[in-house]
């Protein structure tokens, strides 16, 4: 091997290096300001607790979760919930409690793109509602107001929620669920109801006119 070569390998070696530590570093500052500001609702490993705050280390959520959605919720929080605005933190912090969320799943933001990407929701708002009020606010309350109601489920037809969510988030969530929580997937014989892809189309579109105002 030529010392050109040689030098150039260690540099770009040197380079992978100290980038690798650096996102060590994020995730490790990130892990202690998660146990000092966000511990006390989401729990340790960001778990969550049934009714009170959500899980925010399954994959289904961090999959198609991008940093810019967690950053944004982290600094605005989400409006009319139990989840406040934590802006004071500053970029830097919320930047370093985000590496630490990501690190909870090998899959962390892979899908954010593409189900960002999906199309609007095309369904009948009416029937949207029907199936709303039979088959999901039993736990996430009339209108999705959310934990108000001391259902398990978070608001999602919440103007707060809304703005972050896109359709294809709310559509992927419908039929995947999240693992490690009550919000099991809606399509197939496994799903908690085997919802055709127009119901889902429908309930989607009955969200979007943010029926818990
Ligand atoms: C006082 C309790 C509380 C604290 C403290 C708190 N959260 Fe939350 N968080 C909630 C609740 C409740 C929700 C769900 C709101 C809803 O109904 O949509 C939530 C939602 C979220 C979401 C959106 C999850 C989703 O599935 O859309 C993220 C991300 C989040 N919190 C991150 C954090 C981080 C990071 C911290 C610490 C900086 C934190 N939270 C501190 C209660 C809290
Ligand atoms: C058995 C209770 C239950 C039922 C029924 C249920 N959900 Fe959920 N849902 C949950 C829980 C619990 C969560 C929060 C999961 C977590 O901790 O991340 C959730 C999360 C969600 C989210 C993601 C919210 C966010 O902040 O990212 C959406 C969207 C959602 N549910 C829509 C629905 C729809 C639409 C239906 C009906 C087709 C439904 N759910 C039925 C319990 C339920």
């Amino acid at each position: 091997m030529n010392a050109k070569l040689r030098v150039l390998i260690a540099l770009v070696f040197a380079i992978f290096v100290s980038q690798a530590g650096a996102q060590d570093l994020g995730v490790k500052k990130g892990k202690a300001l998660y146990e000092q500001y966000c511990i006390g609702c989401h729990q340790a490993g960001a778990v969550g607790k049934v009714g009170f705050a959500p899980s925010l280390s399954n994959n289904e959520f961090l999959s198609i979760v991008s940093a810019d959605f967690l950053a944004d919720t982290i600094k605005n929080g989400v409006e009319g919930t139990g989840m406040g605005p934590q802006g004071a933190l500053g970029d830097e912090k919320i930047r370093a409690i985000v590496s630490y969320l990501q690190s909870l799943s090998p899959v962390s933001g892979s899908r954010a793109e593409e189900v960002a990407k999906q199309p609007a929701a095309r369904g009948d708002a009416k029937k949207g509602a029907v199936m709303f009020q039979e088959v999901c606010s039993t736990c996430h309350g009339p209108h999705g107001i959310g934990f108000d109601a001391g259902g398990s489920g978070p608001a999602v037809g919440t103007p707060g929620f809304l703005k972050h969510a896109t359709d294809g988030y709310i559509r992927t969530t419908i039929k995947e669920g999240r693992g490690n929580t009550m919000m099991k997937g809606f399509v197939g014989p496994e799903g908690m109801a085997n919802l055709t892809s127009q119901e889902i189309e429908d309930i989607v579109t009955y969200l979007r006119t943010a029926p818990a105002k």
